[in-house]
């Protein structure tokens, strides 16, 4: 911030700074591009093309026209899986949508007198994209995650209704495993709030991520029990701690390794923990995808590999598909629709790492993807693939570092040493807790512009 580092601290310098906090605050607008030295975004943009530029190869998972069967018509698409006998389910809201209106402060859904969705709202494709089954009718409110296990069983969970569902091959109609109080959230062991997401254990034991609300990711044994939970909310008293989760958004079992990843959404991250006890074992997260990441899917192949979907671009990266080498943390490879993604809410991979699923909320799609390498090239072979660019690496987020954010916290920071030459204790106590005031909330103000900028992507 070179404007604070070139003042000199005397109290007219103070009040200047105070009536040019004021002013940026009222006037609330990011700095011009050229603020930055050296044509920041510029630099920013050709970082980011070349790092794609050395992922994205002709090796990359390419694009599949026309799949699914284009007369096909989706709602939002939120969810998709692929089950035992390699057909695809999607799971989509029909006629309803997630929007501003759909839910309370209190999260308790606002539309609930109404009939659930009229429509099939799973969807079962073939390889070849054509419709084999439709079901899930007159069930739900708000479709999220879908998963299927390896007995056939689909879950899915309902963010209006607060809760989890588990249908058998032999019954579509009616669940045999239903956890939460319908329509009610709360956060204990019979309650959800939102629940995203569902993976299951061989064994049949499983996990929920519990979700836009509640911040963690519980354990049930196959009859419905409580094993146990982790992950809290963020809090000062908690700070960056590895068990801070800000929605749960997807999950990922690694089952040849332990372990259980959780697309940490807001967060940007992937966390994986040990899938039986819940300790944690490791996060990816890089630059390259930024600061929101909404979908993750593992496949084992190559010693490991993690499907990733970042967030709706809001920040200078891209929305893309990108596959990471679970071993190294390295970004290896790249996908995505020509253009980008608006808005892609779930990924899923076959289990030999072939075929790539992602479903987008707006434009109501589903893409796929065909990768070469289809788990027949054995790792070690001189795999092209394999020439890490981008490292998976924590570094500050590109939406919030050079915006307004740290151009505030850049003025509490260099002003603070500044208290004592402007004038006695006492002063320069009122004028802390004054500017600390406007800085607050100039914070605040900037923070709820941002918040009702975005698109309400759930
Ligand atoms: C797509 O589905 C429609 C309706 O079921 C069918 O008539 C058509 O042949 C399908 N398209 C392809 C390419 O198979
Ligand atoms: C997919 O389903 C369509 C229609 O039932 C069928 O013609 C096609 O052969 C199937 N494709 C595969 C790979 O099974
Ligand atoms: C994957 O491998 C199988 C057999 O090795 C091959 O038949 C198939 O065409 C491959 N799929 C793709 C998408 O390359
Ligand atoms: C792998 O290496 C061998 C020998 O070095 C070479 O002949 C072959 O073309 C390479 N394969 C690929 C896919 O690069």
């Amino acid at each position: 911030m070179i404007f604070y580092n070139n003042i000199s601290y005397d109290k007219k310098m103070f009040q200047l700074f105070v009536l040019y906090l004021f002013f940026s605050c009222v006037s609330a607008r990011r700095y011009p591009e050229e603020y930055y030295p050296g044509n920041y975004y510029n630099q920013e943009e050709a970082r980011i093309n070349a790092a794609l530029e050395k992922l994205d190869t002709d090796d990359s998972p390419q694009y599949v026209p026309n799949w699914p069967n284009t007369t096909i018509k989706l709602g939002q698409v939120s969810g998709v899986a692929i089950d035992n006998s390699g057909h695809t389910l999607v799971f989509h809201r029909g006629s309803n949508t997630w929007d501003a209106t759909t839910f309370s402060m209190r999260n308790i859904y606002q539309f609930i007198g109404d009939p659930p969705i009229p429509q099939p709202t799973i969807l079962v494709f073939n390889e070849t994209g054509e419709l084999v089954d439709s079901w899930g009718q007159n069930l739900f409110y708000m479709p999220h995650g879908i998963t299927a296990d390896r007995e056939g069983n689909v879950w899915v969970t309902d963010v209006a209704l607060h809760q989890v569902f588990k249908f058998t091959p032999q019954s579509r109609t009616q669940p045999a495993l239903v956890l939460g109080e319908k329509f009610v959230p709360r956060d204990d062991d019979y309650h959800f709030c939102k629940p995203s997401a569902v993976a299951v254990l061989a064994s049949g034991d499983f996990f929920v991520a519990d979700g836009y609300c509640n911040a963690r990711v519980v354990k049930f044994a196959r009859d419905g029990s409580k094993i146990l939970q982790w992950g809290k909310r963020s809090s000062g008293r908690f700070g960056d701690s590895a068990f801070v989760l800000n929605v749960p958004h997807a999950l990922a079992l690694a089952e040849d390794r332990g372990e259980l990843c959780v697309a940490d959404r807001e967060r940007g991250r992937v966390a994986c923990f040990r899938a039986d006890s819940g300790a944690f074992s490791g996060a990816f997260r890089s630059w390259l995808v930024g600061p929101k990441l909404y979908s993750v899917a593992y496949a084992p192949v190559d010693g490991g590999r993690l499907y990733i979907v970042n967030g709706p671009r809001l920040s200078a990266v891209p929305s893309r598909g990108y596959v990471i080498d679970y071993a190294s943390g390295r970004l290896v490879d790249t996908f995505a629709a020509a253009g980008g993604f608006s808005s892609p809410h779930d990924v899923a991979v076959s289990p030999d790492g072939g075929s790539i699923y992602v479903a987008e909320l707006d434009p109501h799609r589903v893409y796929k993807f065909a990768d070469s390498r289809n788990g027949t090239k054995e790792p070690g072979v001189n795999v092209t693939h394999a020439k890490p660019t981008a490292t998976v690496e924590a570094r500050g987020l590109i939406l919030n570092g050079p915006g307004e954010g740290v151009g505030v916290s850049g003025a509490s920071g260099g002003s603070s040493g500044a208290w004592g030459a402007w004038g006695g204790a006492l002063g320069g106590a009122l004028a802390a807790a004054g500017a600390t005031l406007l800085v607050a909330l100039c914070r605040a103000r900037n923070t709820g512009k941002a918040r009702r900028g975005e698109p309400l992507l759930h």
